[in-house]
């Protein structure tokens, strides 16, 4: 047994607190700005297929992985991975994925920040009744004119970080749990109430024949790890999010189960906005695949041209807002973690100044949209960059090693004893992490690299 393991630690108050928070952390921008545009550009159904295979084979053990990890250390990710391999007898080098992990966490802050602050802005527009009339011309000079004014970009990234911090600094009980309690609700009936009017007044039938109608010619060694870095964003996986909501859990709550309900529900949820979008804008006419301004640029005009509208659309822009907010927390939380539990700073000091670094590289994100459109870093603007380099990249390797380390480093007693599963369950999460999850990363990442031949 671990010593110390969570004798004075903060707790979530129940097992729905956690279910609450972890999905909270799942489900964000990831779900409703991403994942639709995505399975739009890349191939409808085919991308859908590949990313619910992602979610079942490699998101969902590894998501068991990471909360147990996290619960058996009740500590921070960094500290975590210290311990657990202190208590396996491996490598003390282990402590570096944490290490990692916590980095990546602020590295994707400053730009979802950035993007959360679009939504922000889009809020204020379209409660001010600033979608009314706007067509197709209208809605891309709106966009552009943003993306061309960094002072109200940085605006927005500033309020959002601001919240972002002054939740995190508030702690687990008074901060997290309660932000999530509150929001994560309103979010799910925001999206029923999308989704019911989608089903009335939208196109649902169009809409889920272009989400769910398959186009394999057009999965790719590309879209296929593209689905993969989806399946891990979505989660939150990877970088030591879940790993820290799992160290405030409490020992007589199922793994297992939670997990599923988590997965389920982040699923469920990128699903039914995909429809929700594709009903609004088939019933208005508008072109399906328009990439990251589908949510931006298309939508707004359905909203124009639409009774209720400003209503509609503010209540579209208010779910984005919650759902980027309960995942930002998420992000700043493993880091604020591991500051507070290693420093003499409180915790709010800590929040503000992780906060801080965040907001800076953010600041660079928004300059890359405008003064520094042409820098770029391996052909990437900054944004791109930082976008692949974590979702594609980080995220992916993260979650290789942390199947590594549940599956090969740590004993199996040990793992068997935190999930409590049958033996046979627990023989097939062993299996799968051992050998199907790592295979699947490298393979995606050899075809990537063109070492070897297309599979599709
Ligand atoms: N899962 C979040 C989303 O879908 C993003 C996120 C990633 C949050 C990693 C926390 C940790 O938008």
């Amino acid at each position: 047994m671990i010593r110390n393991a969570g004798a004075r630690r903060a707790h979530w108050s129940s097992r729905w607190a956690f279910i609450l928070a972890a999905t909270g952390s799942a489900v964000g921008l990831g779900n409703i700005w991403k994942f639709p545009y995505m399975a739009g550009e890349s191939g409808g159904g085919a991308f859908v297929l590949i990313y619910l295979v992602c979610i079942a084979a490699i998101g969902l053990p590894l998501l068991m992985a990471e909360i147990m990890l996290g619960r058996r250390a009740q500590r921070n990710p960094v500290d975590a991975m210290a311990v657990l391999a202190r208590e396996a007898g491996a490598s003390a080098a282990w402590r570096a994925l944490g290490v990692t992990g916590v980095i990546t966490g602020l590295l994707i802050l400053s730009f979802y920040s950035v993007v959360a602050g679009w939504m922000l802005d889009y809020l204020v527009l379209g409660a001010g009744g600033g979608f009314a009339g706007l067509d197709s011309a209208a809605a891309q000079s709106r966009l552009s004119a943003l993306l061309a004014d960094p002072q109200r970009m940085l605006l927005w990234h500033s309020v959002f970080m601001l919240m972002t911090a002054a939740i995190v600094g508030g702690g687990v009980a008074h901060g997290l749990e309660r932000a999530n309690k509150l929001l994560m609700p309103a979010l799910f009936a925001i999206l029923l109430f999308l989704l019911v009017y989608g089903l009335i007044w939208g196109e649902a039938g169009r809409a889920a024949a272009f989400l769910f109608h398959a186009d394999f010619a057009k999965i790719t060694p590309g879209v296929t790890l593209a689905a993969m870095g989806q399946a891990f964003f979505s989660l939150s996986l990877g970088m030591g999010s879940m790993m820290v909501y799992g160290s405030y859990l409490k020992r007589d709550t199922s793994i297992v189960r939670a997990s599923v309900a988590v997965a389920a529900m982040d699923t469920v949820v990128a699903l039914l906005a995909g429809l929700a979008i594709f009903s609004i804008v088939f019933a208005h006419h508008l072109e399906p695949a328009a990439g990251p301004g589908l949510v931006l640029q298309t939508l707004p005009i359905a909203f124009g041209d639409m009774a209720g509208g400003a209503l509609i659309g503010s209540l579209f822009f208010v779910l984005l807002v919650f759902a980027a907010w309960t995942s930002s927390i998420a992000l700043l939380e493993p880091a604020t973690a591991w500051i507070t539990e290693n420093t003499r700073l409180t915790r709010p000091r800590a929040s503000a100044l992780l906060g801080t670094a965040a907001w800076l590289l953010g600041v660079a994100v928004v300059l890359s949209f405008n003064a520094w459109r042409g820098v770029t870093l391996f052909g990437l603007g900054i944004f791109d960059a930082l976008d692949y380099l974590s979702s594609n990249i980080l995220l992916p390797l993260g979650g290789v090693l942390i199947a590594v380390f549940a599956a090969w480093v740590m004993k199996a007693g040990h793992s068997r004893q935190e999930l409590n599963l049958d033996a046979t369950l627990y023989a097939v999460w062993r299996l799968t992490l051992r050998y199907v999850v790592p295979l699947a990363i490298v393979l995606i990442f050899l075809q990537l690299t063109g070492l070897l031949p297309r599979l599709t």
